[in-house]
């Protein structure tokens, strides 16, 4: 085939790709369960539970996202500002990471409200 073409081929090959970008971004709840999977749990634990494999290695020990009582101690804004900006944007130990620079707004908001359900619990601010 000749040049143009190959260059139209290449054009609609990535017109046809399957879903855009913002589509295939968009996250959802079981997305965020994914996402915990991959960058919480080996702190937090599988379950939420504050027994990661690294937790034990800890001071202070990882929050235990199950405990209903804590969790409604605190408001979906300040959950989200642990996640974003770390431990140390809500006046917490630094080893809690920040996550703003990895996961993206939505993201975030998704897995406050994965800790919402893995606590079973609403704020009670
Ligand atoms: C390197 C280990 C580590 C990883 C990974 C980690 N955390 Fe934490 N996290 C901690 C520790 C330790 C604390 C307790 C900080 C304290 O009590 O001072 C904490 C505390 C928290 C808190 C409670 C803050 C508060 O208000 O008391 C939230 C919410 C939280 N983490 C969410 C997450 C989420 C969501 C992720 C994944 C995106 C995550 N953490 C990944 C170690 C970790």
């Amino acid at each position: 085939m000749n040049a143009s073409i190959f260059f139209l081929f290449l054009i609609f090959s990535v017109i046809d790709s399957p879903a855009p970008a913002s589509a295939r971004d968009m996250p959802s709840l079981a997305d965020s369960e994914k996402t915990y999977q991959q960058y919480c749990a080996p702190c937090h634990g599988d379950r939420g539970d504050g027994n990661g494999f690294n937790a034990k290695n800890l001071d202070p020990r990882p929050a235990n996202h199950t405990d209903a009582v804590f969790m409604s101690k605190r408001s979906d804004r300040e959950l989200f500002d642990a996640i974003s900006g770390g431990g140390r944007a809500v006046g917490k130990a630094a080893i809690m990471p920040p996550w703003g620079n990895t996961l993206n707004t939505s993201q975030i908001k998704y897995l406050v409200r994965y800790l919402r359900k893995l606590c079973g619990c609403d704020s009670e601010q």
